[in-house]
């Protein structure tokens, strides 16, 4: 019956008992208010039990409410320390406690497959599980392992009476209840996510299931990241290692090269300087046999001075320890200086040699005349080298503007910037074997010669041009070369006027 029913009918009544008392009929109308009284009591209690289970639902659905939140607030944890990059044992143990936690369980714990399927380790645990972190458990014969090979949940109120479970010693020894859910990665299960002996003693449920399922998505994902990041971090710790090791060496092996040029250098003066004396025959007169191997003994001395010179020069620039001397310097004198040093090798095969400076303009030029004088030397040899018999070879210098890096590598600055600046231009042609365009790219770097049958008979170890254009870069300008094979090449450079970029004055 509605509560407004009852309110009618006590309403009813009482006007009832009114009405018999003020007619007179007394017992009637107190009988009435009596029956009115009764179904007033009725009413109360009603509304009593009515607000009690009003209550009860408001705490139940509160409770819940609570609990969502604790499960919300602990994943939401959980994804901060997935996103902070925590290690992947810290994870799994957070997890693990997640697991307890929110399933109100004793224990939770984290197993993954190992040894090629065969076994499972429990990565993390907490409570019970604590002392089995480490343990293998095989999958054939253990609940976990009966979860993961059949890629199913298990809910199970009483472990030792459930015929799935394999009595393990470090695993089942105080164990009742469990919740256990396969972890999936990439489609295939690679672990499972478990929570044991529920504190109160209900049975876990479906929603407990699902709670599993979220954490161990969060495992998954986790160990997917966390495996990746580990793999870079190791790489990096690897490379960092490798590089260092590498710096060591190099560092070894300029020490090496510089010290052993210096040692061997010593000896081959002395070589060149007396073979070299006893040319002029000062000290009485030689034989032709005895001049020619004379000769022959200072022009391998020279070379390998030639060698030992360029290795030395190589290895300090790698070191770092290659300073410029930078001067005001014209190069046109440079260039009739190279000029004149290379003088017998042209005359050798009757080469002719034009130097095309001009006379108006000036050609000066902030840098190590040293070092541009060997560029220039390198340059006209090869040219002289890779040049048949009476061919031509020419050298050209203007001075010009062109846009250029504003830092280098070698200078530690950023060679894609490029600004417009006076330079000088300098070019070494000849009328030679030429390079292939394959060839081209390599011809810069150390011990680099075209495998041509010319190019191995003519003498050399493929220093020349590498250092070229190191010494080339250190002055802040550039080297190249165009050339059409089997016609000539021309080989050039450019020098800023005004040095190299700051970078490098200033150090
Ligand atoms: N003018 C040129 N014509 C054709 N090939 C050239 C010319 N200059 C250089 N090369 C090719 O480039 C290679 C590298 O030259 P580089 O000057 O570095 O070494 P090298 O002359 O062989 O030896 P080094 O200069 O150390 O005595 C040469 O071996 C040659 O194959
Ligand atoms: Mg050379």
């Amino acid at each position: 019956m509605k509560p407004g029913t009852l309110v009618s009918i006590t309403l009813v009544l009482f006007w009832l008992s009114v009405g018999l008392v003020a007619s007179g009929h007394r017992d009637l109308g107190l009988a009435a208010a009596a029956a009115s009284s009764f179904v007033t009591l009725l009413i109360l209690r009603r509304e009593r039990e009515f607000a009690r289970r009003q209550k009860e639902s408001l705490e139940l659905a509160l409770a819940a409410s609570g609990r969502r939140n604790r499960e919300l607030d602990r994943l939401r944890d959980l994804s901060s320390a997935l996103l902070g990059g925590n290690d992947l044992a810290t994870l799994n143990r957070q997890v693990a406690q997640a697991a307890a936690e929110l399933l109100d369980a004793e224990g939770g714990a984290i197993m993954l497959m190992v040894e090629e399927g065969r076994f499972v380790r429990v990565v993390a645990g907490s409570g019970p599980l604590l002392a089995a972190v480490g343990a293998l458990v095989p999958v054939d014969r253990s609940l976990v392992g009966h979860v993961i090979i059949n890629d199913e949940a298990v809910l199970v109120d009483d472990m030792e009476s459930d015929a799935r479970n394999h009595p393990h010693e470090q695993l089942t020894g105080r164990l009742r209840s469990a919740a256990m859910v396969p972890m999936r990665s990439a489609g295939l299960v690679v672990g499972a996510v478990c929570a044991y002996n529920r504190k109160d003693g209900r049975p876990f449920t479906d929603h407990d299931r699902q709670l599993l399922q979220t954490l161990g998505d969060q495992v998954v994902l986790g160990l997917d990241r966390t495996s990746s990041l580990e793999e870079l971090r190791r790489n990096e710790r690897m490379l960092a290692a490798k590089n260092k090791e590498l710096q060591r060496v190099t560092q070894l092996k300029s020490e090496f090269l510089a010290n052993m040029s210096h040692e061997l250098r010593t000896p081959l003066n002395a070589v060149i300087g007396f073979s070299d004396l006893l040319l002029t025959e000062g000290l009485g007169p030689l034989e032709t046999q005895q001049r020619e191997f004379l000769e022959a003994i200072l022009r391998n001395g020279q070379h390998l001075l030639g060698l030992i010179n360029s290795v030395l020069d190589l290895s300090k620039i790698e070191a770092g320890r290659m300073a410029l001397s930078l001067t005001p310097c014209d190069v046109r004198e440079a260039i009739t200086g190279a000029v004149t040093d290379t003088t017998s090798l042209r005359a050798a095969k009757r080469q002719q040699c034009i130097v095309d400076v001009g006379e108006s303009n000036s050609l000066d030029v902030v840098a190590d005349a040293t070092r541009i004088r060997q560029v220039l030397f390198n340059l006209l040899s090869n040219a002289s080298k890779f040049t048949g018999d009476e061919g031509r070879i020419t050298v050209s210098a203007v001075r010009t503007i062109a846009p250029m890096p504003t830092g280098s590598v070698l200078l530690g600055g950023d060679p894609s910037r490029l600004a417009t600046r006076d330079v000088v231009w300098v070019s070494v042609s000849d009328s030679g074997i030429g390079i292939k365009p394959e060839d081209v790219a390599r011809l810069f770097q150390e011990f680099s010669q075209v495998d041509s049958s010319s190019s191995r008979a003519a003498q050399g170890t493929g220093l020349g041009l590498a250092l070229s254009k190191r010494f080339v870069e250190m002055h802040g300008g550039q080297i190249g070369v165009e050339s059409i094979y089997g016609k000539g090449s021309t080989f050039w450079f450019i020098l800023p006027v005004d040095g190299p970029p700051k970078e490098r004055s200033e150090r």
